[in-house]
């Protein structure tokens, strides 16, 4: 699998499943845009890759940073193929105390982030004709109810906003999937209590967590030819602990 002469864009490229993403398409020969809010280590996601690299720092739940990025991406490049959403946040907030702001904060991160960045995304890869590929990330919370009732509502939202993107960008060769983890092995868990950790790995029946490259993995076989048939659908990263 080659994506050399792509033009990657990678969301939450900091850190966990979005390092990942970025090291594993630059193995591939792509060239990687890393967004995040922490552009320092951003930057240090793509140094390997010299020229083919470009750090970004962009909020995506802010629409005047996303479309800065996407200009950025523009001006650099002239073009955008694969556009992954890895960027997401989590708030520990049992329902009836969750502060409005939380509340916001979370659903304007994970859902808002995901739709502007696939909408900008989209529009690039109108302008410059790229049957690209859009790659959301949701999270097995969504289906399990699992967790926060933010979180969960994000993730299922980013769900519902692919298949309808993937309807509405079908006509212009632009395919747009989502994968849905299970509990992976990245900083957003370090600070999961060991006794919770213990109990969601005994739940996988694959007896351990996923690893980013596993998902990075994932999406570049859903960014590329293989993938061709493929678009508005649930894949599910889990280890069998649940099926979509
Ligand atoms: N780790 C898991 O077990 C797990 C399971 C299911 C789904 N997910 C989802 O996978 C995705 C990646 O998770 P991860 O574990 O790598 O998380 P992580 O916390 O390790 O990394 C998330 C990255 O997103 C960036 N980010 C946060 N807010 C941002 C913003 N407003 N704009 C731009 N960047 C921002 C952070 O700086 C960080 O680099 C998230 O959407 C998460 O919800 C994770």
């Amino acid at each position: 699998m080659s994506f050399e002469g792509k033009v990657v864009f990678v969301t939450g490229a900091a850190q966990g499943m979005g390092r990942a993403i970025v090291a594993h398409f630059g193995a591939l020969g792509a060239k990687v845009v890393a967004a995040d809010i922490n552009a320092a280590a951003a930057g240090e996601a793509v140094a390997a890759l010299g020229e083919r690299g470009l750090a970004l720092s962009c909020n995506v739940a802010e629409p005047a940073s996303v479309r800065a990025a996407f200009d950025a991406v523009g001006e650099r490049f002239g073009r955008v193929d694969v556009v992954v959403n890895s960027a997401g946040i989590g708030s520990v907030d049992a329902f009836l105390d969750t502060p409005d702001d939380n509340w916001t904060r979370v659903v304007g991160v994970n859902l808002t982030g995901t739709f502007l960045c696939c909408r900008e995304g989209a529009r690039l890869m109108q302008k410059s004709g790229t049957k690209g590929a859009i790659i959301n990330v949701s999270s097995t919370a969504a289906m399990s109810g699992e967790g926060p009732s933010h979180y969960c509502a994000s993730k299922a939202g980013v769900m519902g906003l692919t298949r309808s993107i993937a309807r509405e960008l079908a006509a212009s060769g632009i395919r747009v999937n989502t994968i849905v983890p299970g509990p992976t092995n990245t900083p957003m868990m370090a600070g999961i209590p060991d006794e919770w950790m213990q109990s969601m790995i005994k739940a996988i029946p694959l007896g351990r967590m996923c690893e980013p490259e596993e998902i990075a993995r994932v999406a570049a076989f859903l960014a590329s030819d293989d993938a061709s048939f493929i678009t508005g659908q649930n894949i599910a990263v889990n280890g069998g602990m649940a099926f979509i």
